[in-house]
């Protein structure tokens, strides 16, 4: 008796120790599901195909904030208060808009991931529900300082291996990285340089399963006590544990252009600096 309590004891600690180790690596990886309803500001955005394809913000009644890069897609439908992909076209909370206008960063560039801003204008409003809320930007948003912790969501890709978006949608905690660190061979072997108006953020303990977000995250946000301080752009594969992700930061620059914008469409659209 006391021998097979001793084995079912050996057992249980086993089990619980694979459980808390780090063999989760791949796995918005290593998030949790969001409850329903409880992020009103995240759009969906869909290609011509009707395929979601990325993330982004609701700022005001007609205008979404994502990821210049996810122009590729040809996106051209955005939905808000989705919870399941599997519903998000039934569901009643969901009001779905066409893209009438779009605007890209002026200085975005797509090598070097620069700028990676992108302002949808709706070609409806939409209306404030329990399941909709518009998400204005702060006037200045402060560099958020090393070890920061942030909060990421989307629908993107759960696990690495599998190329499939997530029903659910996701969240998870990452911190921030300094730049310098992000730019260290080790934690950046491609050549992109961090650079001010970009922030890196991954999984810095090293006890804990990865957390990161990946293909079909783009364009959310970033989120960092409560106001979104970054979007979404790209990584080195994902839920690398030396790779974070890199967000595009909302500096001062990139805040005067989303906010000239959306006063007035045909705001300059020159690119004063790189
Ligand atoms: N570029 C990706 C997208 O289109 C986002 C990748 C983020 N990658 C990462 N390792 N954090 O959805």
């Amino acid at each position: 008796m006391a021998r097979s309590l001793l084995a079912l004891a050996k057992t249980l600690c086993f089990i619980l120790h694979v459980q808390s180790c780090t063999c989760g690596e791949a796995e918005i990886i290593g998030g949790k599901k969001v409850k329903a309803h409880s992020l009103p500001h995240m759009a969906l955005l869909y290609n011509s195909e009707e395929e979601p394809r990325c993330g982004g913000t609701l700022l005001s009644s007609t205008w979404v904030l994502t990821a210049a890069h996810c122009f590729k897609y040809k996106i051209d439908t955005v939905r808000l208060g989705v919870v399941t992909i599997k519903n998000s076209k039934t569901d009643g909370f969901v009001q779905a808009r066409k893209v009438a206008r779009q605007y890209q960063h002026p200085c975005y560039n797509a090598d070097t991931n620069i700028h990676d801003l992108w302002l949808l204008k709706l070609s409806q409003a939409v209306e404030e529900t329990t399941a909709i809320k518009y998400l204005p930007l702060a006037n200045t948003i402060s560099d958020p300082k090393e070890g920061t912790i942030c909060m990421v969501a989307g629908w993107g890709l759960v696990k690495v291996d599998i190329k499939e978006m997530s029903d659910d949608l996701m969240s998870a905690d990452v911190t921030v990285i300094k730049r310098e660190t992000c730019n260290l061979t080790k934690y950046n072997n491609t050549g992109y340089t961090i650079t001010s108006d970009m922030v890196c953020a991954g999984t810095v303990e090293e006890n804990q399963v990865v957390r990161d977000t990946c293909q079909g995250d783009s364009g959310g946000p970033l989120m960092c006590n409560g106001e979104q301080v970054g979007i979404t752009s790209f990584g080195i594969g994902c839920a690398n544990r030396t790779k974070p992700g890199v967000y595009a930061f909302l500096s001062k620059q990139h805040i005067d252009w989303i906010n000239g914008k959306i006063k007035n469409e045909s705001y300059s659209e020159e690119c004063a600096t790189q």
